[in-house]
């Protein structure tokens, strides 16, 4: 009998925990920085939470606007977002970047990245930031997806590879950084990590444990604030 093979999507795996790591804190404006597609943003907006979703892909922001036209999410092209970047300034209660500084070569523009994200938090605000779980890298088979690394790679240091997604076939490129790398990157950018979870799943090579995603939960500096 052939059994049905039902592969795992992000969508099943990493959403959840983000959910339920919002719904946890006290605050009802989001910021969805690199928001893609708008699926998150939407499941926040359906939930009541007041949503502001930035993406640097003004085709995505088009088709968002479009295709959500009934719902009350606000969608910011890169110009809009620059534009108005003042008026958003320490705006939000919680600021959400999932899967976006791990698609991001250049570690000037993580910093920049996580530098607006800081500005775009209230005082004791949250930034939940998701990235490709840097201490799973070396997995080459998960439920969610495939891994290609380049030969004699470096998991200690940065490197580009690819990777195929179940679901849809398709081939992502990714950056890995070694953990030590965000901690650095956030804590240059003024951020404390108060948490770090990561998602449940399987090494499919030998059946351990493994995780695709790693979430930071992340305040401003203290000293930062006074
Ligand atoms: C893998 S998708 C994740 C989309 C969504 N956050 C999610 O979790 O489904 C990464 C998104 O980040 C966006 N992105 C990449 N660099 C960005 C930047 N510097 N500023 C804003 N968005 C960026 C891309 O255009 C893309 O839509």
């Amino acid at each position: 009998m052939i059994s049905e093979i039902k592969f795992k999507d992000k969508v099943d795996v990493l959403d959840p925990i983000i959910i339920e790591s919002i719904l946890k804190i006290d605050g009802k404006t989001i910021f969805d920085y690199g928001c893609g597609d708008g699926q998150l943003t939407q499941k926040f907006a359906e939930k009541g939470y007041t949503m502001t979703a930035f993406d640097i892909s003004d085709k995505l922001i088009q088709e968002n606007k479009l295709k959500h036209i009934d719902k009350s999410v606000r969608y910011l092209s890169e110009n809009e977002f620059e534009n108005q970047f003042k008026q958003l300034e320490h705006k939000f209660d919680i600021v959400l970047c999932s899967l976006v500084i791990c698609t991001i070569e250049s570690d000037e523009m993580v910093q920049n990245v996580l530098r607006n994200i800081y500005e775009l938090m209230r005082v004791n605000g949250r930034g939940i930031i998701a990235v490709c779980n840097p201490n799973y890298t070396q997995v080459k088979e998960s439920e969610i997806q495939y891994r290609f690394l380049p030969e004699n790679c470096d998991l200690g240091s940065k490197f580009e590879y690819k990777k195929k997604i179940k679901t849809t076939n398709r081939i992502r490129t990714d950056i890995h950084r070694h953990l030590k790398l965000y901690q650095n990157l956030l804590s240059n950018s003024g951020f404390t990590i108060m948490r770090k979870y990561e998602t449940p799943g399987k090494d499919l090579e030998n059946d351990n444990y493994s995780s695709d995603f790693l979430i930071f939960d992340v305040v401003k500096n203290i000293e930062d604030e006074i």
